[in-house]
């Protein structure tokens, strides 16, 4: 489990340098039960934002759904490398 969420990380990362285009269809929470990714929690929602204004906003975590898979990116410093939009922002 841990190492494929390190590969799919890698795999973001690899197509991060032109800005990677998230595909949450809305906020986490917002029409199903789940409050809640790994670490990002719905209480700590900033809404939606590129992770370049989430980390300017004070933002720590960032929810990217790519090819339908939730991840949620921790760390203001991946995040502003990152590049991300689309995606929802949290405290
Ligand atoms: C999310 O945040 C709320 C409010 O702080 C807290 O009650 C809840 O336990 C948190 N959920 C998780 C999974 O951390």
């Amino acid at each position: 489990m841990r190492s494929f969420v390190l590969l799919f990380l890698a795999s973001i990362l690899a197509v991060a340098m032109a800005g990677t285009a998230c595909g949450n269809q809305g906020l986490l929470g917002a029409s199903r039960p789940k409050k809640f990714v790994g670490e990002c929690n719905r209480s700590d929602s900033k809404g939606k934002r590129s992770s370049h204004n989430c980390v300017n906003a004070g933002g720590t975590k960032y929810l990217c759904v790519l090819s339908g898979q939730a991840t949620c990116i921790e760390g203001s410093a991946k995040m502003k490398k990152l590049d991300m939009e689309g995606g929802e922002c949290f405290l």
